[in-house]
C-alpha cells in the first residue's frame, strides 16, 4: 500500500524547536524513522512537509487516486484549519492523525482538532512512535492483505 505522510508547520524545526516538548531528534531522523516503519508494515511511504496551509491542501488533493492512506501531523493547523479538514473529507482517503506531544494535556487552544474530525484514528504523546503506530494501523486495516475478497 502507498501511504502519504504529511507534516505541517515547524515540524522541519524538530531538534531545535522546544526539545523539552518535541525531543532532540531532527526532521531527517523522523524521515528515516518513517521509512523504517513503512518497511516494517510493507508499505511504501512518501513524506511531505510544509509551513503553508494551501500547500498541504494541494498535497492532500493530489493524493487522490495515488495513495491508499494518509498519516498527518497538521501541527498548529490542527487547531485552526477547516481547509485541511475539508480536503481530507474531499479525497476520502483513510487518514490517521499524529501528534508528537500529548495535546490533550496542553493549552486550551490546542484542545480542538479540525483535521482530526476526518481521521479514522489519532495517536498523540508517543513522539516518533506515533507515526509508526499510524503506519501499522493503516497497513493492518486498509492494506491489500485485509482488502475484502472480490465477489464473483
Ligand atoms: C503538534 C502539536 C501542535 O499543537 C503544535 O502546534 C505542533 C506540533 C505535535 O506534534 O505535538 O506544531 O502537532
Amino acid at each position: 500500500m502507498r501511504i502519504l505522510v504529511i507534516n505541517g508547520p515547524n515540524i522541519n524545526m524538530l531538534g531545535i524547536r522546544e526539545p523539552d516538548v518535541y525531543g532532540t531528534r531532527d526532521y531527517n531522523a523522523l524521515l528515516a524513522f518513517i521509512k523504517a516503519a513503512g518497511d516494517e508494515a510493507e508499505a511504501e511511504t512518501e513524506c511531505f512537509q510544509s509551513n503553508h496551509e494551501g500547500a498541504i491542501v494541494d498535497t492532500i488533493q493530489s493524493a487522490y487516486g495515488r495513495f491508499d492512506g494518509i498519516v498527518i501531523n497538521p501541527a498548529a493547523y490542527t487547531h485552526t484549519s477547516i481547509a485541511i479538514l475539508d480536503a481530507l473529507k474531499a479525497v476520502g482517503i483513510p487518514a490517521v492523525e499524529v501528534h508528537l506531544s500529548d495535546v490533550s494535556k496542553r493549552e486550551a487552544f490546542r484542545q480542538i482538532s479540525y483535521p482530526g474530525m476526518a481521521a479514522v484514528k489519532t495517536y498523540m504523546g508517543l513522539g516518533f512512535e506515533g507515526y509508526r503506530q499510524a503506519i501499522l494501523y493503516l497497513a493492518k486495516n486498509y492494506g491489500a492483505a485485509c482488502a475484502a475478497p472480490r465477489s464473483k
